[in-house]
């Protein structure tokens, strides 16, 4: 790991962002929800040490002890739903970057579709983003919630999961949230200037199983294929066997050898 003083400090934060901390709170995209309808800016980051009704996705609880970072970011970027959606691969770019510093090199950390990030293959860290539409088409905000495994990791038989310390970090929660909060703004920076394609392309040399058979769970069918790329809206590309492409927008990603 490269080092990063706190200090006993509060973690420092890039330009724009506002820290809000906070021991403990249901979910941190919960209360930068609440905060956003009371009319907070663009920037706002919440970070509560342990979240009592942490939410994953498709409705899962996220398990939320202390030792681990819990954090929500609030933007009010100025575009569609649709293009806003592809600031999960922001997300888990910035989240991959954090866990590239802080490990030790040569860790094998890579995003995997649609917004988790493995690390030798275990999922170190989930994304869950919320949105609200301004009514025209527009987003009125759009909340960024990132759960990174620090110290501890959920053992569920389901679940292949991990943490930074298990594979070998030393980094204290206040580091990885300070390491995190910079990285996710040097990615928004590039989104905000040039938009998803360098992040899309930054993504793709990052990504799990990529040109691989996988099988992809919408939510009443499966699907398998190869996947062979992103679209330009970051819509993920499967290849059929028919020889078919086949756009998916929202799903789960498996690989089709192990049961699931
Ligand atoms: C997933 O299911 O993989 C997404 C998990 C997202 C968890 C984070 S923790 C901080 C933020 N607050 C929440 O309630 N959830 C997200």
């Amino acid at each position: 790991m490269r080092p990063v003083a706190t200090n006993g400090r509060p973690p420092e934060m890039p330009s724009g962002f506002e820290l809000v901390t906070l021991d403990e709170i249901d979910s941190t995209n919960e209360e930068a929800r609440r905060r956003a309808q009371a009319g907070a800016d663009d920037g706002l980051l919440i970070w509560a040490r342990s979240q009592n009704l942490g939410r994953g996705r498709r409705g899962r609880r996220w398990v939320s002890p202390p030792g681990n970072l819990y954090s929500s970011l609030l933007l009010r970027p100025d575009c569609s739903a649709g293009e806003a959606a592809t600031l999960s691969y922001v997300a888990a770019l910035a989240v991959a970057d954090t866990a590239a510093m802080l490990l030790p090199s040569g860790a094998d950390i890579r995003c995997k579709w649609p917004n988790d990030v493995l690390v030798a293959g275990q999922k170190v860290a989930g994304i869950l983003l919320e949105s609200h539409g301004g009514g025209d088409g527009g987003l009125d905000w759009l909340i960024i919630g990132v759960g990174i495994n620090v110290a501890h990791y959920p053992d569920v038989a389901r679940l292949s999961a991990t943490s930074l310390a298990d594979k070998g970090a030393t980094a204290t929660v206040d580091q990885v949230l300070q390491v995190y909060a910079a990285a996710i703004a040097r990615w928004l920076a590039v989104w905000r200037a040039e938009r998803f394609a360098p992040v899309r392309a930054a993504w793709l040399e990052r990504a799990h199983g990529l040109g691989e058979a996988i099988r992809v769970r919408l939510a009443e069918r499966t699907f398998d294929g190869i996947f062979e790329g992103l679209d330009d809206d970051g819509a993920l590309i499967l290849a059929q066997p028919t020889g078919a492409r086949r756009r998916v927008t929202a799903g789960e990603v498996f690989d089709p050898a192990s049961p699931s």
